[in-house]
């Protein structure tokens, strides 16, 4: 399987670039590898195209390499290796009843992972040839060839071609489909720049690509395309409106309805709570205006929509010890660009409780609102 990265045997390329990109400078050729560093995982720029080539062998090897998406930071195993999935599932802390997205290097590749009847479906040519590379995965039924671990059991497999250049060019090199979960570990916020990533997983992986802050901030939007159905099962980076303009009304499901869980069995609150209880609260609403006034010793972090929504926040209550603001026009694809961002910040502000004011509900709108709702339904303690 392991083809040459760029001429000669792969096997005698490797440790010279890695050499070369780890240490920055020449070393004898029985230099042993470090396989982490002490302080953390080596963190490579993505935009080297050495980077990339020890970046896929370590995936091929079985290793788990953390890249960037245009969505959030992705952990990467080979989806068709069910131990280095295995290593996954460990390394985030993850139950392993909540699947992975296996990631492709283009739409071609759906059919070698979904069955022929799922794959050969109009509606999946149609969103791919409108929407990917980018924030959409797709869950068609799987073909054998994707291991059980990948999918935690169930019949289907998400499916998703990434648009970012390191991802795609990773992939491609790597020569195998990529099984990765945002690159947090369970139960904390989604990572949008390789220091979360550090921060977070430390020497957990084996190789981090730097590609700089992700541009869209939210996950994927997930659609069922299985069997003929047609349903959302997370709201994210592409909007429903999108789709829906594409192949019509999908169904929404309802987390407490029967089925859903089986459906979507990622539905919980524990993966977007920040580690200091948040609420939602409307400043200009006076029955929620009361979430802001600030009781003394304690830390209050605001988290505003928009600008306007900071002066608001600021005349029902305060003074805040940490503000962010989404976006200072209220735009929700700014928003949802800053979401994870501002909510890494405000968690490290040492703050007794944050307050988020509610974003409108269309386009990327909808995708905040549910990262949030989460987040605020989880930080009570209520779904975890
Ligand atoms: O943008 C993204 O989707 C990022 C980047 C790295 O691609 N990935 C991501 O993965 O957010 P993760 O594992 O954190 O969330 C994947 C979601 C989970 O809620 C999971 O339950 C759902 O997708 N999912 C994956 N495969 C599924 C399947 N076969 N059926 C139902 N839901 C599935
Ligand atoms: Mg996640």
């Amino acid at each position: 399987m392991a083809a040459p990265l760029c001429g000669g045997s792969g096997r005698a390329v490797r440790p010279l670039a890695e050499r070369a990109i780890l240490r920055g400078m020449p070393a004898p050729d029985d230099t042993p590898i470090p396989d982490r560093r002490p302080s953390g995982p080596p963190v490579l720029p993505g935009d080297d195209r050495r980077s990339i080539a020890v970046a896929a062998e370590r995936l091929r090897g079985g290793g788990l390499v953390v890249f960037p998406t245009e969505t959030v930071y992705g952990l990467g195993a080979n989806a068709l290796d069910a131990r280095a999935v295995a290593r996954v599932f460990a390394a985030k802390e993850r139950p392993a009843f909540d699947p992975l997205i296996v990631h492709l290097a283009d739409a071609s590749a759906v059919a070698l992972y979904a069955e022929a009847e799922d794959a050969d479906d109009p509606r999946v040519a149609r969103l791919a040839a409108r929407f990917w590379p980018g924030p959409l995965t797709l869950v068609l039924r799987k073909r054998d060839v994707i291991p059980g671990i990948v999918t935690a059991g169930l019949p289907t497999v998400g499916l998703r071609v990434p648009d970012h250049p390191v991802a795609r060019a990773l992939i491609r090199a790597a020569g195998v489909p990529v099984a990765a979960p945002s690159a947090n570990r369970f139960g904390h916020l989604s990572p949008t720049r390789a220091a979360h990533v550090v921060a977070g997983l430390g020497s957990r992986v084996d190789l981090v690509l730097d590609g700089g802050p992700c541009r869209v901030g939210v996950e994927s939007t997930v659609i069922l395309l299985a069997a003929g159905r047609a349903a959302l099962l997370r709201p994210g980076g592409l909007a429903v409106e999108a789709i829906e303009a594409e192949i019509g009304r999908l169904e929404v499901l309802d987390d407490g309805a029967p089925g859903t869980a089986e459906l979507a069995p990622g539905r919980t609150g524990a993966h977007y709570a920040p580690h200091v209880p948040l609420e939602l609260a409307d400043p200009r609403d006076p029955e929620s205006a009361r979430a802001f006034a600030v009781r003394p010793g304690e830390r209050v972090g605001l988290l505003a929509a928009s600008a306007a929504g900071r002066a608001a926040a600021e005349a029902a209550g305060g003074p805040f010890a940490a503000t962010e603001v989404l976006d200072p026009d209220g735009d929700p694809v700014g928003a949802a660009a800053r979401l994870f961002d501002a909510l890494h910040a405000l968690e490290a502000a040492d703050l007794s409780r944050i307050v988020a004011e509610p974003v409108p509900e269309a386009g990327l709108g909808r995708a905040v609102m549910d990262r949030l709702r989460r987040a605020a339904s989880d930080s009570r303690g209520v779904s975890r």
